[in-house]
């Protein structure tokens, strides 16, 4: 069964196959696979392969953020490395396009990826690795009640320079 999780402007869908072509799009802008990590270019072979394990894969699931007024696909939010023993798992979100940033979306899909990974999951904390010097990436998610578990000091190539790593972490509610 599709897994969807309703909210009150947006709700998130499993990602569909006719979704890729849009998404590929989208994460071959720099915008977005520079913020989150994706690594580009791959085809769209590539890609058609990654929905087909995805389909198979437990530790994984991709939304699309559609609005509810009129379904459009305005971005997506994922879990991936779903770890069942521990009961956590790594979470990412982009908003694709500039003109819908700013409006509350990327919060509202956040807290509904909470729903889903805390209620329907059972998950006990879900964490992303974000880049140290983006202050608004790190407003957005203190606004949303993350905190701020570490640096992981020069942790990731960008281009030829080392860059470090900001870890957040959110625990399940009433715990
Ligand atoms: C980060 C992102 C998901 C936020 O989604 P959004 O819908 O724009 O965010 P919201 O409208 O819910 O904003 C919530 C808060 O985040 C902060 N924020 C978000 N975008 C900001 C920006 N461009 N500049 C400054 N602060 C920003 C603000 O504090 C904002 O609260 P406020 O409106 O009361 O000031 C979106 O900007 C995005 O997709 N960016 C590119 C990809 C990315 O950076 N993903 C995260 C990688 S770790």
């Amino acid at each position: 069964m599709m897994k969807r999780v309703e909210g009150a402007r947006i709700y998130l869908r499993e990602l569909a196959e006719s979704d890729l072509d849009r998404t590929w799009e989208w994460l071959h802008r720099p915008d977005i696979n520079d913020k989150i990590g994706v690594e580009t270019p791959f085809t769209k072979q590539q890609q058609k392969e990654w929905f087909a394990n995805l389909q198979e894969d437990g530790a994984k699931v991709v939304f699309a953020v559609c609005l509810r007024s009129d379904d459009t696909h305005v971005g997506n939010v994922s879990l991936d490395m779903i770890d069942r023993r521990h009961r956590n798992a790594r979470f990412s979100i982009f908003i694709a396009d500039e003109s819908m940033r700013g409006l509350g979306l990327g919060s509202e899909s956040i807290r509904l990826l909470e729903e889903y990974a805390f209620s329907t999951l059972g998950l006990h904390k879900i964490w992303c690795k974000t880049d140290a010097g983006s202050p608004e990436v790190t407003r957005f998610y203190e606004k949303l009640g993350f905190s701020q578990e570490g640096v992981l000091c020069q942790h990731e190539l960008k281009g030829a320079r080392y860059v470090d790593k900001i870890l957040f972490g959110k625990l399940e509610p009433n715990r």
